[in-house]
């Protein structure tokens, strides 16, 4: 289904420049500001508020915009940096960050693999024609009917436990199928102390669970092709370790006779929702003030997300996503494939080469990086006795979040229809749909110094991964947002087949 709300004209010219990103900002600032990066496809959108509107009327408040451009370019950019120094990899998109089944086209026709977590993203790459040997299953819980659809196609397993080991043995023995698998480990050391994880098989455990595979591999039950991690956060160096610490267990897999090709170290590439550094420095120096009462609170009842104040001392981790970090994926490929291997003569690519290994990533947020936008309607504005205004959109929190506290990037707000009565500049709240005192939208203090209107349109920008459809919920019987695929060049929007097939 295509609608083309007959908008079709390109993009005009001023989309794109300095002072149209500019203009597009000043409409909703963070009291302590943290300008979104904004991607020319999603200018081009924004700059048409009209068209913006018509999508949103007839596709339901929020929708999910989707752009596969930026994908396209991000995949290329890791690509290059293999390329460059001559080594093997294979990216396989990690498919939890984003249902949109646009994504998993367009993996597929870049000929790259996805990596997929149960059974239903598992059947949907493979009804989408997505290669079966191009496919991982990384399921954190695996049931048998899993189990058998990859032992049927052919689709890697990636095993974590002996209960599944167990349980991938006996179906691969009823069936008179092999198992592809790889073995998935954690409990690597680095500046001694183990990375924590409930991941994965204990490295001191190899040993064990080489000596127990013998039997299920002789049988022709299995056949292991990789090895695997995942880690928590986006540290280069503990990767590194990884790396190091699986070269040995490639080895000994390899000295039995194991056709080890694979080297996995799964996704967690950095990404940036802010190009500005000193935004988000001064943000953090701001928001520690604002927990010490040193200045306003700058967050819904002063906020800590995971810090707090106590005796004039800040205590706790921020549980923001780094809003800006450097390096960004391709510099951070860079960084694990030059780094030195301890104990090893020579670098992690060169460790890599020697024993023709294939690297493997699986990357899901730092893909979609500049794919996307969520887009709500501002139903109502309303004064609070302390003088702040909450702004009421069409949405509910579980619509642009994480398990994390808040997508910490300033919004836009856009205006649309010139004769709506606006309030005069405000400051206040993004409020959502659910029942709760705490239905913030943002949990950060916004001003918006052109007033807002009924009718407005609020962007989150960047929201493609994991902030669309990690959580989202039907609470309240309320419908889940739509996903729309936009074609920046001729101004039309369609329905990504995920909501075709009914979500
Ligand atoms: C096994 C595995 N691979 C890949 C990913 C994707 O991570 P990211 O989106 O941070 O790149 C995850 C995320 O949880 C994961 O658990």
């Amino acid at each position: 289904m295509s609608t083309r709300p007959g908008v079709d004209a390109p993009p005009p010219p001023e989309a794109i420049d300095g002072a149209g990103v500019d203009r597009l900002r000043s409409g909703c600032v963070g009291v302590v500001p943290l300008p979104a990066r904004i991607e020319a496809w999603q200018r081009a959108v924004l700059h048409r508020p009209e068209l913006l509107r018509s999508w949103i009327d007839r596709h339901g408040s929020p929708s999910n915009l989707h752009h596969p451009a930026p994908f396209v370019r991000n995949v290329r950019a890791l690509q290059q940096v293999a390329s460059d120094r001559d080594i093997d990899l294979e990216v396989l998109f990690a498919r939890k960050a984003d249902k949109a089944l646009i994504y998993v086209d367009t993996a597929r026709d870049l000929g790259i693999g996805v990596d997929t977590a149960s059974e239903v993203e598992l059947t949907e790459a493979l009804a989408h024609g997505c290669a079966p040997r191009t496919l991982v299953c990384t399921a954190a819980v695996k049931a048998a009917p899993l189990v058998r659809t990859c032992l049927a196609e052919g689709v890697t397993i990636v095993l974590d436990n002996d209960d599944e080991l167990d349980l991938v043995e006996r179906l691969a023995a009823a069936s008179g199928l092999t198992a592809i698998v790889s073995l998935r480990f954690g409990g690597f050391r680095h500046d001694g102390r183990v990375l924590p994880t409930r991941f994965g098989f204990d490295l001191d455990d190899a040993g064990a669970l080489l000596r127990r595979l013998r039997e299920a591999t002789d049988l022709g039950r299995m056949r292991v092709e990789g090895v695997h991690c995942h880690l928590d956060g986006y540290d280069v160096e503990h990767r590194v370790a990884a790396v190091t610490q699986l070269l040995p267990v490639v080895d000994a897999l390899r000295a039995e006779r194991h056709p080890v090709r694979h080297l996995d170290v799964g996704g967690g590439l950095p990404m940036r929702y802010v190009d500005d550094a000193d935004a988000w420095a001064s943000f953090q120096v701001e928001h520690r003030r604002a927990l010490l009462g040193e200045r306003d609170p700058i967050t819904w009842n002063n906020d800590g997300y995971g810090l707090h104040a106590h005796d004039g001392v800040v205590h706790g981790a921020l549980g923001l996503y780094p809003m800006y970090q450097d390096p960004v994926a391709p510099a951070w490929l860079a960084a694990l494939l030059d780094a030195s291997v301890p104990g090893q003569a020579g670098r992690t690519i060169a460790a890599l080469r020697d024993r023709a290994l294939t690297l493997r990533l699986e990357p899901g947020r730092s893909l979609l990086d500049g794919c996307g936008m969520t887009v709500a309607r501002v139903e109502h504005r309303k004064r609070h006795r302390d003088g702040t205004w909450s702004v009421g959109l069409a949405m509910n929190r579980t619509q642009c979040a994480t398990a994390k506290p808040d997508h910490a990037i300033d919004p836009l707000l856009i205006a649309v229809d010139g004769d709506e009565p606006r309030t005069g500049p405000v400051e206040g709240w993004l409020t959502g749909a659910y029942c709760t005192e705490a239905e913030l939208l943002t949990r950060r203090r916004l001003r918006f110094p052109g007033g807002v209107a009924r009718g407005d349109l609020v962007v989150f920008p960047n929201t493609a991964g994991y902030l669309m459809h990690f959580v989202e919920s039907r609470s309240h019987r309320f419908p889940l947002a739509r996903n729309l695929v936009v074609d920046a060049t001729n101004g039309a929007v369609e329905l990504d087949a995920v909501d075709r097939h009914g979500g």
